[in-house]
């Protein structure tokens, strides 16, 4: 999600809740005799207020698997979970004093900053990535449909190429490809072609843009004029290829930090609701 001004009422709400807190915490641990702890009434309430935002954050995941909008649509509670979820962090500070405590509450608060820390890392590529993607990927194609596009883009380069020669399929050969008519052909089998299967060869030298300029630069000069446009034709799909790449790699690195932010996520409701046990109980 892009933070934009569709954020502002949360953003107000949630700095507004965050310095309401803070005046409260600070005569509270100022007077307490103890300093903060989070066995008092106000480190109790601090400790359920940043449970019940926590949880809050943890509902997006439950809404996202509800078809209906009857409670509340996925933007709304996308905004929520980024400044609510942000907001648990001062008020378990407040909860436990600053303090780490024992083993099982140093643990919940190590998985729980590691959950606020990988949200913001999340968020920040979210908000990047669209921007990026307007010019590295103009294509849009997403995650799935990568194998449909490349089928697509490897069908189109074989069509400009029939427009020119009766036949794709012949053998190439050492030699071939000399003559000025084979070449463009020879060129197409042995790296165009090639290029766009969905593994791609990492030693592919069309992998390179500027690499890749230079020999479709090269290509044009050895070939007879009535196959420039048809060269231009394929240096373009070599280059849409290239943008389906980088896409395909930023969705990667978009759907791998959920598998750190979800798991650590769940974890933490673990571990919290043991901490709770564990303090209330024994
Ligand atoms: C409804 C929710 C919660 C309740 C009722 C609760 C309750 C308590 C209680 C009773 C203590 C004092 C334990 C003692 O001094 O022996 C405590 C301490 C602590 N809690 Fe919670 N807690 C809650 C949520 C959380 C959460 C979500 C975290 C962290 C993510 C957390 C982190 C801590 C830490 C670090 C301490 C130790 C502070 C110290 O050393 O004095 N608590 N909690
Ligand atoms: C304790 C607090 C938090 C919990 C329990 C939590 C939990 C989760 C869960 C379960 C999801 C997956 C939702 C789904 O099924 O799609 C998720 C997604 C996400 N979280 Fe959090 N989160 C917390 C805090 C944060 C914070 C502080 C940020 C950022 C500042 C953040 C950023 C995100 C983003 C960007 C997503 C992806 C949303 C999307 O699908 O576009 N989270 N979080």
């Amino acid at each position: 999600m892009v933070i934009n001004r569709g954020h502002a009422a949360w953003c107000v709400t949630s700095l507004a809740l965050v310095i309401l807190a803070t005046g409260l915490y600070i005569p509270y641990a100022n007077n307490a005799p103890h300093g903060a702890t989070g066995n008092s009434i106000a480190g109790l309430l601090f400790g359920i207020a940043g449970t019940t935002a926590m949880i809050f954050a943890g509902l997006l995941a439950v809404r996202r698997r509800l078809v209906t909008r009857k409670f509340g649509s996925i933007s709304w509670w996308l905004k929520g979970h980024l400044w609510i979820g942000l907001c648990s962090a001062p008020l378990i500070f407040f909860h436990s004093g600053f303090r780490f405590g024992g083993a099982l509450e140093q643990l919940t608060m190590w998985c729980f900053l590691a959950v606020i820390v990988s949200g913001i890392i999340g968020q920040v590529l979210q908000h990047v990535t669209p921007r990026f993607m307007k010019t590295a990927a103009p294509q849009q194609a997403i995650f799935e449909q990568l194998e449909v596009a490349i089928t697509s883009l490897k069908k189109a380069a074989d069509q400009q190429m029939l427009s020119v020669y009766d036949t794709l399929f012949v053998d190439v050969q050492d030699g071939e490809g000399e003559l000025a008519d084979d070449f463009l052909r020879a060129f197409y089998l042995k790296h165009v072609r090639i290029f766009l299967q969905v593994e791609v060869d990492p030693k592919s030298s069309l992998l390179n843009a500027t690499q890749a300029e230079g020999i479709f630069a090269t290509v044009r000069d050895g070939i007879p004029r009535k196959m420039v446009s048809v060269a231009l034709g394929l240096e373009s799909i070599c280059n849409e290829r290239r943008q389906l790449i980088a896409q395909n790699k930023l969705q990667w690195i978009m759907h791998g930090w959920t598998l750190i932010h979800i798991p650590l996520s769940i974890s933490l409701l673990i571990l919290t609701l043991m901490h709770i046990i564990m303090s209330l109980y024994f």
